[in-house]
């Protein structure tokens, strides 16, 4: 039997990089996944039998309902990946604006809470209960592998990690852990613009040479957290960065 049998699974940011990698990689593993991106194109080159693209944006409330009726139709809904992210040029606290600052809060830390909300009133009605995987990022755990914004958001996306765990998983039911990437080669490049130099600079300052992960790296870790081989890790942050952050 294959390890995500007859599961359902939502994912956000499916179009590219992690997300892509994670919903190919649960559906060759038995799980029926729902795609979600505000990127239709990309969305549609990942339709399968397996894999139903839903286009929305998860900092639309509206939208994210979208994503939830169609695991209502398909009965249940065993795992979400809260995994949609946009970066926030490396802006510091003094040099950031109010529209950047919201952008952020909106799609990396309300996104999730929308989706969350939704998964875990779904999964207290299963028997079975369900599994949350939180793509936060090393800026959830450190002050500057990030901009203040990203780093303010990915840490509270790991307060909800340990939020859902604690309450809602101490008997096993609901199970929330984080991952932690550190760099890995995606699209989420074309999200940094007009770089900030002195956030930059504080990224920069644990050395040049950075290891550089695959999306695959990261698909690998979210397929065991999200199934059973997993069963008794909940409210965990696992750091996925070649060893970046061990220096
Ligand atoms: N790449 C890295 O180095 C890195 C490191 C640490 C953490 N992360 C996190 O990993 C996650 C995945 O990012 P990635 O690197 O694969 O980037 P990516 O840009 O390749 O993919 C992200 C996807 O999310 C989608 N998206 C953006 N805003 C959205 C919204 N409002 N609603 C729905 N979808 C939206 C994009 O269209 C894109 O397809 C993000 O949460 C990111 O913060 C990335």
């Amino acid at each position: 039997m294959d390890l995500l049998e007859n599961k359902v699974a939502i994912v956000t940011g499916a179009g590219s990089g992690m997300g892509k990698a994670i919903s190919q990689l649960f559906a060759s593993k038995g799980a029926t996944v729902i795609a979600s991106d505000i990127n239709e194109e990309r969305l549609s080159e990942l339709a399968t039998d397996k894999i139903i693209p839903v286009v929305a944006n998860v900092a639309d409330e509206n939208d994210v309902s979208k994503m939830f009726d169609k695991a209502k139709e398909l009965g249940h809904l065993d795992i979400l990946v809260n995994n949609a992210g946009i970066m926030d040029s490396f802006k510091t606290v003094a040099n950031l604006d109010d529209a950047t600052w919201q952008k952020i809060m909106d799609v990396d830390l309300n996104g999730p809470f929308y989706t969350t909300r939704e998964a875990v009133q779904m999964m207290q009605g299963q028997d079975q209960g369900g599994v949350i995987v939180n793509v936060a990022s090393i800026g959830g755990l450190f002050g500057g592998r990030g901009g203040c914004a990203y780093t303010v958001a990915k840490h509270g996306l790991i307060g909800l990690t340990k939020h859902v765990a604690a309450v809602y998983g101490y008997n096993g039911k609901i199970r929330a852990n984080a991952i932690a990437p550190g760099g890995v080669a995606t699209n989420i490049t074309d999200t940094i613009k007009d770089v900030d130099p002195d956030g930059v600079k504080v990224a920069m300052s644990f050395g040049e040479n950075l290891p550089i992960g695959d999306p695959d790296d990261i698909a690998q870790l979210a397929l065991f957290l999200a199934s059973d081989n997993s069963k008794f890790i909940n409210g965990a942050v696992v750091t996925a960065d070649g060893g970046l952050t061990v220096r």
